[in-house]
Parts: C-alpha cells; structure tokens; sequence
C-alpha cells in the first residue's frame, strides 16, 4: 500500500467533498439549532453571520493556504508545516494541538456517530413501533450507559469502520468515503426538510403545521444581540462547524497538488456547510420538533439538546407515522447524521495517521490502529461519566479551538508577513479575492480572534474554580498526559 505521504486528493470533486465532509457533521444537525435557540433565535444569526464573514472566511483561506504550502514541501503534518513559516524549531511543539485536540474530540464524536448507527439499525427494524414516549426515553438513557450490550457493540464497529477507510489512505479510503456518502446526506437531509416544513396542522396528529417551527427558530429577537454570551456562542459554532483551529484542514490541504487553487475551492466547501448548517439543519428537527410537541414546551424541550431530542424524542414521532413514513424519516435522518458523522472522525484521524507516516514512515494502517486504539481508551470514561464527555467537549472541543486559531494567524499574517501570506492565498487563485480581505486578514482577524480569547476566559476561571468531582480531574488528567505524549511524539521527530 502506498504511504500516505506520496499521496494526493484524486480529483477536484472529491478534494471538495471530502472537505465538506470534514465540515458537515453532527454540529450541523444537532449542536447548531439548539444553539440558535438558547441564543435568541434569529438574533442569533447576526453574530453568527459576522463571525463567519470576519474569522470563518479568513481562517478558512489561511488554514486552506498553509496546507498546500505543506504540500510544496512535501509536509502533511502541522508540526512540520508550522515550522515552514517559522525558523525557530521550537515552533513545531505548537502543532501538537492537531494531535491533542482531534484525538480528544474524537472519543467523544465517534461515541456519538455509534448512537447515529445503532438509530439508523433501530429505524430499519422499527425498533420503537408501538412505544409509549417514556418508554423510548428510557431506552436511550440505558443505552448510553456501559452495561448496554448493543451500545457498547456499535461504538466498537464505528470505531472499526473509521479505522478501515483511514487505512485505506486518502484517495481509496477518505475521498471515496466521501463521493459516495456526501450527496446521499445531502438527499436524505434536503428531502427531509421538505417533509419538515410542508406538512400541516392536523397531518399526523400535529399540533401546528412545520413552517411554525421555522418562523419560531427566524423570528427576530435582538434583545440578546449585545450580550457577550450570544457572540461567544456564535464563534464557538462557527469554529466547531467549520473544523477551524485544530489542524484538519491544514492536513486534508496539504494532500492537495501544487498547482491547485485554494481560494476558490475553499469557498466552495465553506457555503456548502453553511447550506447545510442554516438552510438544512435549521428546517428539520426544529420544525419537527415544534410541530408535534407544540410551540409552548420547547424551551422545555431544548433543554434536553440536540442531542436528546434527536434520539429521545424523534425516534417517538417516527413511530407514530406508521411503517412506511416513520421508516423512512428514520432512514433519512440517522442516515445524514451517521453520513455526516463519519466523514467529520476520519477528518479526524489523519493528522495523526499523517504525523506517523510522514515522520516514522508508518503505514495507513498502523498510523489508523493506533488512533482506532487511541480513540477506544478514551472514549472509554465518556461513556462511563457525562461530565468526563463535557470536560474532553470543553477543552478540546471549544477552547483549544481559539486557542489555536490565535496562534496560527499570528504566525501566519504577522510573523510570516501579511504580504508573502497574502500571495500564497491568492496563488493559481480562480477567484478574485476582494482586496480589503487583505486587511481583513491582517489586522481584523487577528484582533477579532484575540478578543474572542479574552472574553472566553472569565468562563475559563469560573470553569476552573468551580467545584470538581473526581470525574472532572480524571478528565483533565487525561487530557494533560494525551497533551505530554503528543509532545514527547514531537520532539521524538
Ligand atoms: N465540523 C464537524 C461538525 O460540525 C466537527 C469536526 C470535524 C471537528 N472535524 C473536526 C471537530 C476536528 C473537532 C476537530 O460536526
Ligand atoms: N451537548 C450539546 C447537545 O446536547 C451540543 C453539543 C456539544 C454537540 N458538542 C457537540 C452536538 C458535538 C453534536 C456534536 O446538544
């Protein structure tokens, strides 16, 4: 099998698809409408839209330039390609974050992307037929727990399943993965929607027709719009959706060829996220949602998360259409969810696999064992403590995010220079970049992104202050020595 180091995306098609894939995940379905409702509905999208516009565009340009000068050098790993930018070689230890924050984040998405599986298996058996609604919220909190039998075998067969396309490397395995998988989530999803805003009050027993939730989630309320909550939130999101800060698009650019354009294609991948996020993963659970429990509960409801009305709450209303409908919207929903699961983890494997192939010559397949491995240990404590799963989704998750977003466009604009970075962005460009975008890049980014730190660290010290359980400090110990290890690996190359 081919290294993965004299590898490169096949096709420009699959080169977009696999980094929407990267993108479009579970935040899209789950993490996005729960936020947009905690956060003022559509007073939301403001800040949402600023901060896409302001640090998503530009962090997309610059992780996506970084990445093919990677590929000029031959570099497919974040230490190595930081320290293309910089000559000191301590630099390199900064991209132990890519090791760091996808592993991490990966033992919990993954035990995620399992429930999406096993929902998808639970819909095709028509698993919940006949169900009271407190019969099918039980069953979800056993299934989460350790003792559960078929929990525990469908995170094993997702973890599997990653570990076999990653070794299969990036044409045969991610990229495949993608074409394939990519525009069944965006069918599944779109006809969903469809479903979700057309049906009416009175349609299987609703309560208020499907445009009401919609109307509901886009009704303006700006009286959260100066809250610093409501911005951090949104450039949590924004970061969370897009993969920015934690080195997988820096990785999937750098198996890009030389001469290929960045400007275009990550725009390209960007909007379709942003379709898929605003346009798609607003008008389904939501409208759903409120359509069949009523518009008075669901800020009762959305206390449960994305999370719990996704797999406590839907699976019911599945079961009350009959075989065919609620087959089917079963079908369609858990299978965009574990689609866009699944292309987000392997997202997730490569910088790892990448780092060991490019520095320890490891095969696909070794690389992708030892992340498989890595991924299993620690998502071990996930399923046996909820608050270890919110410790690993909070520092890795969202504040080594910022974290390293800071730190790369200061390298990147200010120390490598605005002016060779702005040439690289543009280089064998298909679209003319607006120029103020220069400036943006250089100084509204950075200072934009500065800020967004310093305002997340009041919440940092009340996180750090706050009383902690023994759960917490096995999560944190965890996370330091996953931390040292990646460092040790580095200093090792
Ligand atoms: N963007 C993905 C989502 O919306 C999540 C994701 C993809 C991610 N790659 C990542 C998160 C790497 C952390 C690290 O669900
Ligand atoms: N925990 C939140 C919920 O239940 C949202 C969330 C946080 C989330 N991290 C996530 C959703 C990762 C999907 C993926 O909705």
């Amino acid at each position: 099998m081919l290294p993965t180091n004299k590898e490169h995306w096949g096709t420009k098609i699959g080169l977009v698809l696999a980094m929407a894939g990267n993108a479009v995940g579970l935040g899209n379905f789950l993490r996005f409408p729960v936020q947009a409702i905690q956060n003022g509905g559509s007073a939301f999208i403001i800040p949402y839209f600023i901060c896409f516009l302001l640090m998503g565009i530009p962090l997309l340009w610059v992780e996506w330039s970084m990445g093919r000068f990677g590929a000029k050098h031959n570099q497919h790993n974040l230490p190595s390609i930081l320290q293309l930018f910089v000559q000191y070689r301590w630099i390199r230890f900064l991209g132990v974050f890519s090791l760091f924050t996808n592993i991490v984040v990966a033992a919990y998405y993954t035990y995620i992307e399992s429930w999406t599986l096993a929902y998808l298996y639970y819909a095709l058996i028509q698993k919940f037929s006949g169900q009271t609604l407190q019969e099918v919220q039980h069953y979800f909190d056993s299934f989460r727990s350790w003792n559960h039998y078929e929990g525990i075998l469908f995170w094993l067969i997702t973890c599997l399943l990653n570990v076999y396309i990653l070794s299969k490397g990036i044409q045969k395995g991610i990229e495949a993965t993608a074409k394939l998988l990519m525009p069944m989530l965006i069918l599944f999803a779109i006809s969903l929607a469809i479903f979700a805003l057309s049906f009416q009050k009175g349609d299987f027993g609703a309560i208020h027709a499907g445009i009401v939730g919609f109307d509901y989630l886009w009704t303006p309320d700006f009286s959260g719009i100066w809250k610093p909550k409501v911005w951090l939130a949104a450039a949590g999101q924004i970061f969370f959706t897009l993969a920015l800060g934690m080195g997988t698009i820096q990785c999937y650019a750098a198996y890009m060829k030389k001469e290929e354009d960045i400007a275009l294609n990550a725009m390209a991948s960007g909007w379709l996220n942003e379709f898929v996020e605003i346009v798609l993963g607003a008008s389904i659970i939501i409208p759903i949602c409120v359509g069949f429990l009523g518009l008075n509960k669901i800020h009762e409801w959305a206390q449960l998360g994305g999370m719990g009305l996704s797999f406590k709450v839907l699976p019911y209303l599945f079961s009350q259409w009959g075989i065919l409908l609620g087959t089917l919207t079963g079908l369609f929903w858990f299978g965009a969810l574990f689609f866009a699961g699944i292309t987000s983890s392997l997202a997730m494997g490569l910088p790892i696999t990448s780092f060991l192939s490019d520095h320890f010559a490891w095969p696909p397949k070794k690389g992708a064992f030892l992340f498989g491995t890595l991924i299993f240990l620690l998502g071990i404590p996930c399923i046996l403590s909820p608050k270890i799963f919110d410790e690993f989704d909070f520092w890795a998750g969202s504040f080594s995010l910022v974290l390293f977003a800071v730190i790369e466009i200061i390298l990147f604009s200010w120390v490598w220079g605005i002016d060779k970075a702005w040439n690289e962005i543009n280089l064998n460009a298909k679209i003319k970049i607006p120029y103020p975008f220069k400036f943006i890049i250089h100084k509204v980014t950075p200072v934009f992104l500065i800020t967004i730190f310093i305002a997340n660290i009041p919440g940092l010290i009340q996180k750090l202050i706050e009383e902690t359980t023994i759960d917490v400090v096995i999560a944190r110990l965890l996370m330091v020595l996953l931390f040292l290890l990646g460092l040790w690996a580095i200093y090792k190359t």
